[in-house]
């Protein structure tokens, strides 16, 4: 099995109240006890309003917190509702997922996606970038058009690309148990690799693969070495199964 640094991180999307610190504590516990883990990185991207507690409580060096989504203002502004990439950062954010099919349907565009990659790069939080196509693309054969398309017009080769890393998430996969084909699954991965290169002048950026990943599909992942890691939705909301997603993809 490889020993390339996987990253394993958890979307918890709209989910989670204090007391869901011990799913976080028992992931904790798990690596704790697990001895390799200089090959994994491990991250869970949790609500707002749970970010500053359990930045306090989590005193370990196993597991980053991330966020989700930002205004792309930076600092503070007159934007009711809104939080910046500046006041993440200062709660305990490490990471933030950008481009999030379910933020894009809500209306980031490429141009607002882009703002906001350069508010949270001027944080120096580490971006996972989503980008995936829908069915009916899909079905268009449109996929490396509309991959291209959302690397291209959001990213650029000015951004500090040892702060961003892909997740690939098919529209189509997200919470229905669909995942792509395996070969279909590498050739996308090769192609999102290439495209990046074009932009991060040959630089190599990970990327993750994220759609209905779960304990038992996991394994299914393990032939793609191209893969970096996964970004994982419902399936983090379990200790066990996240537990069980990253003791399966090294069985
Ligand atoms: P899922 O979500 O694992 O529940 O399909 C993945 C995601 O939306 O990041």
């Amino acid at each position: 099995m490889t020993n390339k640094l996987k990253y394993f991180i958890g979307n918890w999307k709209m989910f989670g109240v204090f007391n869901s610190f011990k799913i976080i504590n028992k992931i904790n516990k798990y690596c704790y006890n697990s001895r390799n883990l200089h090959n994994k990185k491990i991250v869970l991207c949790v609500p707002n309003t749970l970010l500053d507690f359990f930045s306090k409580k989590l005193k370990s060096k196993y597991i980053s917190l991330g966020s989700q989504s930002c205004h792309y203002h930076e600092g503070y502004g007159p934007f009711t509702g809104s939080v910046s990439a500046f006041m993440l950062k200062k709660i305990g954010s490490e990471y933030i997922i950008l481009g999030h099919s379910e933020n894009r349907r809500e209306g980031d565009t490429y141009d607002l996606l882009r703002k906001k990659v350069i508010s949270a790069l001027n944080q120096k939080l580490n971006i996972i970038f989503c980008i995936g196509e829908t069915l009916s693309e899909k079905n268009k054969k449109k996929t490396h058009n509309i991959l291209r398309k959302q690397i291209k017009d959001s990213l650029s080769k000015k951004f500090n690309y040892k702060k961003i890393i892909f997740a690939y998430e098919p529209v189509w996969s997200i919470g229905t148990n669909k995942i792509p084909k395996i070969n279909e699954l590498r050739e996308t991965i090769k192609f999102i690799k290439k495209e990046s290169k074009k932009i991060f002048k040959n630089k190599n950026l990970k990327v993750l693969y994220g759609g209905s990943v779960n304990p038992k599909n996991i394994r299914s992942f393990s032939s793609v070495a191209e893969i970096d890691g996964f970004l994982i939705g419902g399936a983090s909301q379990s200790s066990k199964k996240f537990i069980d997603i990253i003791k399966n993809y090294y069985k």
